[in-house]
């Protein structure tokens, strides 16, 4: 089948480079001339596990192309992904000028009937401008091509892109019309073999599916990172606690681990929007503005824990800092713990000398030359004249360090670890000062 993608970001490239691996033939549209440039020439501007073969592999074989030119992406196929950017606006609803644009382009172009298939993260309600927009524009050109605008929400995680799309829990179809929905299940057949995932609904339900599914993982962590404030006050152990409620299937083990708050390009921004929508109809989003608060609070937690133990004198230490990247196994740093613990730190006159296996250059990116941040070649490096250690990423190089080696060099002998990577007894035997997240110190 032939498929347009426009949008070559994060959703966009990956699924792809996904359907151009299962034979499809893919063209990928983007305004960023450079961009489009790059991916020609195999470069593949994010870091993402496996990406750079799947894209440079279809790309040789001739069925990932890349182009700049939008009427060529409206002709090239019948079935047309949005996957363009939905940036948080100033009062957080997403931004659709993108999306927008793109639903102009395709009516300016079209010459036969078209699926435009809304991937991005959109509030309920945009398939519909969707259509208001494209028919508004074929009217202007006196065309009256049919045309259905469905959506189809990605669930894809970052770090696990190209795996999460090539083995998808689940593929939503929004849209009321029988012949969209054939054409869809045709396109995901060879992603749909072993057990039906397809789930076929009204095009608004499908728009809140995809908040409603990140608003609830994004619950299920500031829940337990009020357990583990709850629990660090009253004497308790939060990963006790969560082993303890996770063992109850209705709740499950995932997506309970406290820590430094979630960060990324989705869950803050969505809860954020979702919360705009509710308050655009008028209702009080009361759980998802506290599951925001605690995030934001929660954010600041082991900034507030480093200060605390220099009783808020901060002139002149060097902190080291493991971990820059949101998350593990990516480079994106947008909404990133570490940028608040950064930023913090660097306002109350601290030093940072950080180390991230991957998002190093990204932060350099952000934050330009200065003289307060030093990024150091490797974790071990990173330790050298430091006063105490932060951590805010758990790759996986950080889970088991040479503690003997953390209690020589850092000067006050303190780890603050925002991810609980380690046992505090086996940390405290080591001489070393350890402050987690929701469990107590050792005496
Ligand atoms: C998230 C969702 O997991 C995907 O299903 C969704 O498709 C995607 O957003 C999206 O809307 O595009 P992602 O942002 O890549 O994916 O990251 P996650 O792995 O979900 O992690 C989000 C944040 O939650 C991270 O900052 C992580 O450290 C934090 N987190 C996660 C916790 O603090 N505790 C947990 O138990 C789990």
């Amino acid at each position: 089948m032939k498929v347009t993608v426009f949008g070559t970001g994060y959703v966009g490239l990956v699924q792809g480079a996904v359907l151009a691996d299962v034979g499809h033939q893919v063209l990928c549209v983007d305004v960023d001339a450079a961009k489009v440039a790059a991916l020609q020439a195999g470069q593949i501007p994010i870091h993402e596990p496996g990406l750079d073969k799947l894209v440079t592999s279809n790309h040789a074989n001739g069925r990932l192309r890349f182009t700049t030119d939008a009427a060529q992406g409206v002709a090239h196929s019948e079935v047309i992904f949005l996957a363009v950017g939905t940036p948080p606006d100033e009062d957080g609803s997403a931004d659709l000028q993108y999306v927008l644009a793109v639903a102009r382009t395709i009516a300016q172009h079209m010459d036969g009937p078209r699926i435009v298939i809304n991937k991005s993260t959109v509030p309920v309600g945009t398939a519909d401008k969707v259509r208001a927009v494209i028919a508004e524009g074929l009217a202007a050109r006196g065309a009256s091509h049919g045309f259905d605008v469905v959506s189809n929400p990605e669930f894809l995680k970052e770090g696990a892109a190209v795996a999460d799309c090539q083995r998808p829990d689940r593929i939503i179809i929004g849209t009321s019309n029988p012949a969209s929905e054939a054409r869809l299940r045709e396109l995901y057949a060879p992603f749909n073999r072993n057990h039906d995932k397809i789930v076929v609904m009204d095009v608004k339900s499908a728009e809140l599916t995809k908040y409603a599914a990140n608003a609830m993982l994004a619950t299920k962590i500031s829940f337990m990172n009020e357990i583990a404030n709850l629990a660090e006050r009253l004497g308790a152990n939060v990963e006790a606690v969560r082993r303890g409620i996770g063992s109850d299937p209705r709740i499950g083990y995932h997506f309970i681990y406290p820590g430094v708050g979630y960060g990324g390009s989705c869950f803050p921004k969505d809860v954020k929007a979702l919360v705009r929508t509710a308050e655009e109809i008028g209702f009080d989003p009361l759980l998802l503005n506290a599951v925001e608060a605690r995030n934001e609070a929660q954010r600041n937690v082991l900034f507030e824990r480093i200060s605390a133990f220099y009783d808020g004198q901060l002139q002149g230490k060097t902190i080291a800092l493991w971990g820059l990247a949101f998350k593990p196994n990516t480079d994106d740093m947008r909404e990133a713990p570490s940028r608040n613990l950064l930023e913090s730190l660097w306002a109350a006159g601290a030093r940072v000398q950080a180390y991230d296996p991957v998002a190093m250059q990204e932060a350099q990116r952000i934050y330009g030359q200065r003289n307060d941040l030093v990024l150091a070649a490797d974790p071990e490096a990173c330790l050298q004249g430091a006063d105490c250690l932060a951590i805010v990423t758990e790759w996986q190089i950080f889970r088991a360090p040479d503690f003997g080696q953390l209690a020589q060099s850092l000067r006050d002998r303190m780890v603050f670890d925002g991810r609980n990577l380690y046992d505090p007894a086996l940390v405290a035997g080591y001489g070393l000062g350890y402050v987690s997240i929701g469990r107590q110190p050792v005496p």
